[in-house]
């Protein structure tokens, strides 16, 4: 182990598309490089980020494995499910493979509380503190990763339902990917409120990490400037200095199923991820990851972003 602790950290944002699975599996791959043990855990029934780490969701049923949908319904720990694709990055990035059933786990968790009402007439607190534990169930499963990785990275879907909650329920630290576009910047207001509402209701430990923007054009003055508005309107302790530049190379991995750092012409890309794990990993030798509670920047700073809005960003962003 190379933190005191294993760090969870979600990548989330409703917003569909900004970035959170290039970000994450890039991530995962440049804590590899510097030799940090990975486990990706995939909660979008998508299950991008478990492709592109090459683990196929169906093979995983066909050889009667499990994924993480059987984490929600039968309570399996993480360590259960996680496979580790030896052939790539020396075997330090273990996943936990999503699948499509993630899409009803939600309907079906909560067919068993009406079907507990119906046929044991509960009450409505006994149903309540059944809706709690589901919220619950991939904090409990994940709690079997924690001492065997570094870091565990949880990829999420596009929207705010069950699996969005359930994976800030287990997270210790949000990392909020967003691109410099009108509507991303909307939609900062929106998971950032969350982040707050789950660390208050449900999760205490949860910090956010930073807003991270993604697919920045360097020659672009607006995408500086956004950068610029972001870091004043959150406060830099809540933005990554280190944004990762707009390239082609990202979507032929996307399309390829490899990470940036198996592309064999993306080298200026991958070296602009390991900058990005680099400052994580040094705001973490300024207190985080597992050196005291709260170290990032304070919850009482995301409170103030929330109470003002984010105005300069969108004037930025006409
Ligand atoms: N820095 C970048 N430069 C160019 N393209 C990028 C960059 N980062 C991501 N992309 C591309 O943008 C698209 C969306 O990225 P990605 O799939 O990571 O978003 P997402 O938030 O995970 O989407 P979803 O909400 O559907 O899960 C992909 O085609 C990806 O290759
Ligand atoms: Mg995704």
């Amino acid at each position: 182990m190379k933190f005191r602790e294993t760090q969870v950290i979600v990548f989330a944002n409703q917003k569909g598309g900004c970035g959170k699975t290039s970000s994450l599996v890039s991530t995962a791959a440049a804590f590899a490089a510097s030799g940090y043990s990975v486990c990706v855990v995939d909660t979008d029934p998508q299950c991008d980020s478990t492709g592109n780490l090459g683990v196929d969701p169906d093979a995983m049923i066909r050889q009667r494995r499990y994924t993480l949908a059987d984490a929600y319904l039968s309570k399996v720990p993480a360590a259960q499910i996680a496979v580790t694709p030896e052939d790539r990055f020396g075997g330090l990035i273990s996943v936990v493979p999503g699948h499509r059933a993630l899409s009803s786990v939600e309907i079906r968790l909560e067919r068993e509380v009406f079907g507990l009402l119906v046929h044991n007439g509960i009450s409505e607190d006994s149903m309540e503190e059944l809706r709690h534990e589901h919220r619950f169930r991939l904090r409990a499963s994940l709690d079997s990763l924690r001492g065997r990785f570094d870091v565990v990275l949880i990829d999420t879907p596009p929207n705010l339902g069950f699996l969005m909650t359930s994976a800030l329920v287990a997270a210790d630290w949000c990392v909020i990917p967003t691109f410099p576009s009108g509507y991303d910047l909307k939609a900062l207001q929106v998971i950032t409120r969350t982040v707050e509402k789950i660390r208050k209701s449900y999760n205490p430990g949860l910090s956010l990490a930073g807003v991270l923007l993604g697919n920045y054009d360097r020659k672009a003055i607006l995408d500086k400037e956004i950068h610029v508005a972001l870091c004043k309107r959150f406060t830099p302790a809540l933005v990554f200095a280190t944004t990762i530049g707009r390239s082609v190379r990202f979507r032929e991995s996307t399309e390829r199923g490899i990470t940036i750092f198996e592309h064999p012409d993306a080298k200026e890309q991958a070296a602009n991820c390991a900058a990005l794990v680099k400052e994580m990993i040094n705001r973490g030798a300024k207190g985080a990851f597992g050196a005291t509670l709260n170290p990032f920047p304070g919850t009482e700073l995301v409170e103030q972003v929330i109470d003002s809005g984010l105005e300069d960003v969108e004037t930025v962003n006409g």
